[in-house]
């Protein structure tokens, strides 16, 4: 059970569930600071303040000292003896920015506070601490609220700047949560990417000064993610110390790690201050978004089981949460922007003659979109190509059996569209200059009431005329030249938060309208994927990037934080459309396995022999979806590394296993290997389904499985096993 405990003689608050542990104490009953976090301790007898100062009492305490500074807060600002960038920023009316946080109360709850407007984890099961501090001068309040669950060993951090003084202040910088470790001797790990090859995972040791990861782009974004991991000395896929810290944003964001002059290691993450400021008059508050921190002492693999949890018990909501997922076929890479009713009934059919469920027509059904450079924001039919309408197509494929799905990109507008010559100001744009295109598209101004108003009901009517099934929520360009009317010049810094608030306001308007349909966010790809829109939709598309060995690295990488249940994975055509590689149709199967399995191609161009092999694949993963999606999910091998790469899913009671291996390059003359396994029990054998070989658990963890020589490139073998 979590449970929060506050020792008044000791000054010591202590969140456990009995597996981890986070202690603060209060520093001369004022000052938050950071005594622990880890496997759970029963308390913390040290007394930091007086080592780190020298002296034998803290009686005399003060900032005026600048003692600060040589102590791990958890909730530091610049300017009050701390010389180290802080968490916070306030500008005040006079134009300082001095801040003297200092404890004024605190309350313990089993319910969750509710963070209005902003994506967050479910509070079931779980404590929060509301740590509150006041600056005496001004009135200005922090709430440092803490949340730990008992069956996750997540921490939920977020803060809330209220403005309880007269004078309205101007926060510059509002960060989610400060973390203030002893010591840096710690390996680095972030994700980082572009287009097409999303969440390459990075790794360096830390160094003196500042290092971590951040964007400005408006978007989690392809380049990056809200994630970052520090791994102690030998830590592992499964044994030694590692933290993980992920944001619930889809913006832009900030994650650093300073290391100081005492070699102490300052962690901090929220919302990105570069272009940030927001005005708080008296009364008011801004409330940062969630973050979590997740202690693991089973290496990166404990701290991703421990993500996957957070995710499955706390964060993806709705009928599909936890429920198995249609296998799709969508006709993106099959026809692009060239296609009919006919074509697209003709995919349909084969395809569900294959064992596909659902049917997903993607860009290009409405305007007169034949390519990427007009029409966004019109969301009307396009009769040429659908004569019948949304609404004749989807009942077609309804009667085929089959659901139906589609693609929307409800933030933006093309400059060559009905909607744009009929409201031109509704873009972001910066006064009368150039309105910079990309992807000859413009962002519509999610802060206006009258832009959300209209997309809450065109792509509504939508939905609602395509009886859809599934719908896949697309963004395919970033944010720059910003400019509103919603917002006086002075707080235009505001925008690109209240962007973010506009999108999940109609995100939530929308998903909650339509309760039966699976959403599936994405933007050009993988460029918003984050914990907020996983609040929203349960699932993302990966990226746009099909090829299988690619998948192996995007798919490694992004398991770091997210479990197979919320990846998008399909399989594509040879060659591929990204990459030009031609890898088996075995291998591309088995990597879409790692995910929410669908296809990316014309089944109309396959063999007999390729769609008697989809139809097998289709029936493997309806057979075994629920370990591939809601198992615990192991690393094996990194195709950072080297040229193989393994994964596996075990079912919580360990009776079924999926073990998935691939190598990247064919080997002349090659032995049989053995892949080391984790997660089964020792004492049970299992049965490949396959093969029939049957091997003990402790077998296949301590000596291996044989794994085939590759037969030529990108060659992938899969065994799906269960307890005898
Ligand atoms: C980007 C997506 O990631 C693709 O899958 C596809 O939907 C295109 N947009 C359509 O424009």
């Amino acid at each position: 059970m979590a449970s929060v405990t506050f020792d008044p003689a000791a000054g010591l608050f202590h969140l456990t569930n009995g597996r981890v542990s986070y202690i603060i104490s209060l520093a001369d009953g004022k000052y938050p600071l950071h005594l622990y976090w880890g496997k759970a301790l029963r308390t913390v007898r040290d007394d930091l303040v007086c080592r780190r100062l020298g002296r034998r009492t803290h009686d005399a305490f003060t900032m005026h000292e600048t003692p600060l500074d040589r102590l791990p807060q958890e909730c530091p600002v610049f300017g009050c003896g701390d010389m180290r960038e802080g968490m916070l920023q306030v500008r005040h009316s006079d134009g300082s920015e001095a801040l003297d946080l200092t404890y004024l109360s605190h309350s313990v709850s089993d319910e969750k506070p509710a963070l209005p407007g902003l994506p967050s984890a479910r509070g079931e099961g779980s404590r929060t601490l509301t740590l509150t501090l006041r600056d005496e001068p001004t009135g200005v309040e922090v709430d440092l609220l803490y949340t730990l669950w008992d069956d996750c060993d997540a921490i939920a951090r977020s803060a809330v700047i209220r403005n309880n003084g007269k004078t309205p202040v101007t926060l510059e910088k509002a960060l989610s949560f400060c973390l203030d470790l002893e010591g840096s001797g710690y390996e680095l790990v972030t994700l980082q990417g572009a287009w097409a090859r999303e969440r390459q995972w990075t790794r360096r040791r830390l160094v003196m000064g500042d290092q971590g990861t951040g964007t400005v782009r408006g978007a989690s974004s392809q380049q990056t993610s809200p994630f970052l991991a520090l791994t102690g000395d030998g830590c592992t896929e499964d044994s030694g110390e590692c933290m993980g810290f992920a944001l619930c944003w889809s913006g832009s964001f900030f994650a650093n790690v300073h290391v100081d002059q005492f070699s102490s290691a300052r962690v901090m993450m929220g919302v990105q201050p570069f272009d940030f400021s927001w005005e708080l008059k008296g009364g008011e508050c801004f409330r940062c978004p969630e973050a979590y921190l997740v202690y693991s002492f089973e290496g990166l693999g404990g701290m991703s089981r421990a993500f996957h949890r957070l995710v499955h018990s706390h964060i993806t909501s709705g009928a599909f949460a936890r429920a198995s997922r249609p296998i799709l076929i969508n006709n993106w890479e099959a026809t692009y922007f060239d296609f009919n009713e006919e074509k697209l009934l003709s995919i349909a059919s084969c395809a569900k003659e294959a064992g596909v469920d659902l049917f997903v027509l993607d860009d290009g059904w409405f305007g007169r979109r034949d390519s990427d450079n007009c029409s966004l924001g019109d969301w009307t039919d396009d009769l040429r190509k659908l004569p019948e309408g949304l609404k004749g197509l989807s009942r077609k494929i309804h009667a085929m059996g089959m659901k139906f799905g589609l693609w929307v990109e409800p933030e933006m507008i093309s400059p060559d569209s009905d909607l744009y010559r009929s409201h031109p100001d509704w873009c972001i744009h910066s006064g009368d200059r150039i309105r910079v295109e990309n992807r000859h598209q413009l962002v519509l101004d999610m802060t206006r009431e009258d832009v959300k108003a209209y997309v809450k009901q065109a792509i509504g009517d939508a939905i609602g005329r395509a009886e859809a099934d599934y719908i896949k929520w697309d963004m395919n360009r970033n944010i720059n030249m910003i400019g509103t009317c919603t917002l006086p010049p002075e707080r235009m810094k505001e925008f690109s938060f209240r962007y973010i608030l506009g999108v999940y306001e109609v995100m939530r308007d929308i998903t909650s309208r339509f309760p039966r349909v699976l959403f599936e966010s994405c933007a050009g790809g993988g460029g918003r994927f984050d914990l907020g829109m996983m609040c929203l939709m349960p699932q993302a598309w990966t990226s746009d990037d099909t090829d299988a060995w690619m998948r192996c690295g995007i798919q490694y990488a992004t398991s770091l934080v997210f479990p197979p249940s919320c990846m998008g994975a399909h399989v594509s055509a040879v060659p591929n459309h990204q990459t030009g590689r031609v890898s088996p149709l075995s291998a591309r199967a088995a990597v879409a396995m790692g995910g929410t399995f669908g296809y990316e191609l014309d089944p109309t161009k396959l063999s007999e022999e390729e769609k008697a092999d989809i139809r097998r694949y289709n029936e493997r993963v309806r057979a075994w979806q629920d370990v591939l999606l809601y198992g615990d999910f192991l690393r094996l091998k990194s195709p950072f590394d080297s040229g193989e790469c393994a994964w596996m899913s075990v079912s919580p009671d360990r009776e079924k296993a999926v073990v998935t291996h691939v190598f990247r390059d064919g080997a002349p003359n090659a032995m049989p290997g053995l892949l080391k396994l984790r997660g089964l029990d020792p004492d049970a054998d299992y049965r490949d389904e396959d093969t029939g070989l049957v091997l003990g658990g402790d077998e296949m963890m301590l000596r291996g499985i044989p794994v085939p020589p590759a037969r030529g490139d990108y060659s992938a073998c899969q065994f799906f096993l269960r307890r005898v």
